[in-house]
């Protein structure tokens, strides 16, 4: 009895198998109501008294050692079935590239949630426009250059209608379809006919300012334009007004902010005056109010108009203006995490 377990033990060690079915089959040779193990438990009632005691361990150990034996045999199927054909839960999903801001959308809403901050609403216009609204109504004279297919681009059938050249245009409309107080924000495209370089595109953005109300001054367009330059360049940020020439303003101003990469020290990014302009502004022309319907003697009014291209380009130093419209991601990917 001893050398049987001791030689059923042995083969237990080596057990080996090659799929499922066969771990099933040496359950059966060894476990089963017919398997050798169990035959050995059925010769147990031979075994003489005095060494029912060692045997009866010897055959439980067995038993147990078989059954171990086998579970681990069906653990390791089970488990290669799984890596192969199940699916694993556990497993990560497939990272989907997801997108990021496009660097002109970043600046053009933090431009937008700074003055909003300030009572300013978005107004928004068709980017193909008739001549009135992007000239006419703004106090441009018939034979201004803008007006010139050089610089603008008509729609060839028509001469009247044109792709806007700034965002301008949107006062008109908002001027025209809204009464005082107006306080808006007009974000979009413009296009102009120009040779394409490092530094001039055919199109580019804007975003155009105007507010009318009673007894708007000219030191409320200085306090809203230094406020925004403070917020988006920086608390130590200055500005600067320098007298300048739009039709529809009056007076009109351009405004410079102290270099942001130097601090006003002087560096080839500023050519080393310490200042880079950013912005165009100025008091509506009363003309431009009349024109659109609103009383020039009740209410005055500031407007401003800024390029988004030039303000990322102050926060970014993007050297080639080319990069904001070619869609190269690898471009595009780095913006919104420095912002
Ligand atoms: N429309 C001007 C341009 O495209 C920018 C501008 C200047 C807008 C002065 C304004 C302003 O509203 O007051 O160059």
């Amino acid at each position: 009895m001893k050398n049987k377990i001791q030689q059923i033990a042995q083969e237990i060690e080596t057990l080996a198998a090659k799929n499922n079915e066969e771990v099933e089959a040496l359950r059966i040779k060894y476990l089963s109501k017919k398997g050798d193990i169990t035959a050995l438990f059925n010769d147990f009632r031979t075994v003489p008294n005095e060494e029912k005691r060692e045997i009866g361990q010897l055959l439980n150990q067995l038993r147990d050692r078989a059954q171990e034996k086998i579970n681990d045999l069906k653990a390791s199927f089970e488990s290669m079935q799984t890596a192969e054909t199940a699916i694993d839960l556990t497993r990560t999903a497939d990272p989907i590239a997801l997108g990021t801001r496009h660097p002109l959308s970043l600046v053009k809403n933090e431009i937008i949630e700074i003055f909003s901050r300030i009572g300013f609403t978005i107004a928004e216009g068709p980017e193909i426009e008739d001549d009135w609204h992007v000239f006419g109504a703004l106090n441009f004279p018939p034979e201004h250059p803008a007006r010139d297919m050089q610089d603008t681009f008509f729609i060839e059938k028509n001469p009247d209608i044109l792709l806007r050249t700034h965002t301008s245009s949107v006062q008109t409309r908002v001027m025209t379809s809204q009464k005082p107080p107006i306080r808006v924000l007009c974000p979009g495209r413009v296009y102009r006919n120009e040779a394409i370089s490092y530094r001039a595109h055919c199109f580019f953005h804007q975003v155009e300012g105007l507010y009318i109300d009673k007894n708007v001054s000219f030191a409320d367009l200085k306090q809203a334009l230094l406020y925004f330059a403070k917020e988006m360049f920086g608390e130590d940020t200055q500005i600067r007004l320098r007298p300048s020439y739009f039709p529809f303003t009056e007076p009109s101003a351009e405004m410079d902010i102290s270099c942001n990469l130097c601090g006003g020290k002087g560096c080839p990014f500023c050519k080393y005056t310490g200042w880079v302009e950013i912005l165009g502004c100025g008091m509506v022309d009363p003309n431009v109010l009349e024109e659109c319907g609103i009383d020039s003697k009740e209410y005055t009014g500031y407007a401003f108009g800024m390029g988004v291209e030039r303000i990322t380009n102050l926060k970014f130093q993007v050297k080639d203006l080319r990069l904001f419209s070619e869609n190269d991601v690898r471009f595009l990917r780095q913006f919104e995490s420095a912002w």
